[in-house]
């Protein structure tokens, strides 16, 4: 902790219980002090911090400002009417199949103006916004050609310079097969590391690249041919793996050095091992589970013991998590997959900021890193993890405002 003596800072928070998320722990009676939108100070209250601006938390908590790892939030129409076929009996992979699912997501997409995309997802986005969240990842994936993924990422980007919010971009070209080309998925997997993926990463479009490794998605020797290809053109990958069944996405993943393998209900300790020896965050999507009623849980007491890291977002998506609550899926993280109020606290802060390679920016509460703040009313933090529907955000700060 930086000494409190003759500091002057542009903005300070007093008064405040302090979850930093770092190896700091809790503050019981701290501040936080901010110069040029960073943390300059955290630590013990003390008369003699000082600075141009001062709030009193009146002994409310602060954490970390919220962050989403993993969105789908830019995306055309809805999926309603499948939830209904789901509702009587259909299941997710058999719409998929008969040609609904992503397909028809990616025909609204394709449908709708840039404008259109951005008024929908932004929508979306103040909602999370309202939870206290500072940084959001938002995938392509229901574009499908160069053309139609570079306009959701175009609209992703945009999102970030219209709200006070920092937002990562992955591009899924990866994600199902267009039925342009039906019957010839290598092709398709040739446009997006010909063309796709380096048109994404000229553009200064993508901070990531992330498949669906799954038999309604991608083959593992066709997410390997993507992955190349991200690294050849500078970007991290991530990957959808282990969802519905075991592919070995995870173990592909790991070897590739991702940042992320997500979803993971089907894991097995193969890829389990992988992940824990390349540092690969486990990144749960209760959302998704609990919408596609889906009965195998992640194996999360097998992850916890090989110490992988967990994060825990949204998944935010028409298909399998129309969940615009980053507060919900955390409770759903506890009380689906039993994880505890820490690791749900660390799921959406550090973790999550790991899973986005941006743990020396984002994610605790430490000097140098973005002074990112959620002010919350709740006697503990528990209370965060805990409520169903409720929002008891009070402030949020971005880069120190
Ligand atoms: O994260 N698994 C693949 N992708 C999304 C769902 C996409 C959709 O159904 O529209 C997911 O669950
Ligand atoms: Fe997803």
């Amino acid at each position: 902790m930086t000494s409190p003596a003759n500091l002057m800072f542009d903005r300070l928070w007093r008064n405040a219980r302090i979850a930093t998320m770092s190896a700091d722990g809790v503050i019981e009676t701290g501040a936080i002090g901010a110069r040029a939108g960073r943390i300059a100070y955290v630590g013990a209250d003390d008369p003699a911090l000082d600075a141009a601006e001062i709030v009193d938390c009146a002994g409310r908590w602060i954490t970390p400002g919220l962050i989403d790892c993993h969105t789908h939030l830019v995306h055309g129409g809805n999926r309603a009417h499948e939830f209904e076929l789901r509702l009587t009996g259909a299941s997710y992979e058999e719409i998929a199949r008969a040609g609904g699912g992503i397909v028809s997501t990616m025909k609204a997409t394709r449908a709708a103006e840039e404008d259109a995309l951005l008024a929908s997802a932004r929508i979306r986005l103040d909602r999370l916004i309202a939870e206290g969240l500072t940084t959001i990842e938002i995938k392509s994936g229901y574009g499908l050609s160069t053309e139609s993924e570079l306009k959701m990422l175009r609209v992703a980007r945009r999102l970030g310079q219209e709200r006070g919010v920092r937002v990562v971009t992955t591009l899924l070209g990866a994600h199902a097969l267009p039925p342009e080309f039906a019957g010839d998925a290598d092709g398709y997997i040739d446009l997006i590391c010909r063309e796709m993926i380096p048109a994404a990463a000229a553009e200064g479009l993508a901070d990531a690249v992330d498949g669906f490794c799954e038999g309604i998605g991608f083959s593992p020797a066709q997410i390997a041919r993507v992955f190349a290809a991200a690294r050849a053109n500078g970007l991290a990958v991530k990957l959808h793996a282990e969802q519905l069944s075991n592919l070995g996405g995870a173990a592909l993943a790991a070897r590739h050095d991702a940042l992320s393998a997500d979803h993971l209900e089907y894991l097995d300790a193969d890829g389990i091992a992988a992940m824990a020896r390349s540092g690969t965050v486990a990144t749960l999507l209760p959302g998704a589970y609990y919408f596609t009623r889906e009965h195998q849980l992640p194996p999360v007491a097998a992850l916890r013991a090989a110490g992988v890291p967990i994060a825990i977002a949204t998944d935010c998506n028409p298909g399998t998590s129309p969940l615009t609550s980053i507060l919900l899926a955390m409770n759903m993280g506890a009380t689906l997959f039993r994880l505890t109020v820490d690791e749900c606290l660390a799921g959406v802060t550090r973790e999550a900021a790991r899973a986005l390679g941006l743990s020396s920016e984002i994610g605790t509460l430490e000097p140098g890193k973005s002074c990112d703040l959620a002010i919350w009313d709740v006697e503990r933090p528990a209370e965060l993890v805990y409520r169903m529907g409720a929002n008891p955000l009070h402030a949020r700060v971005w880069k120190g405002l």
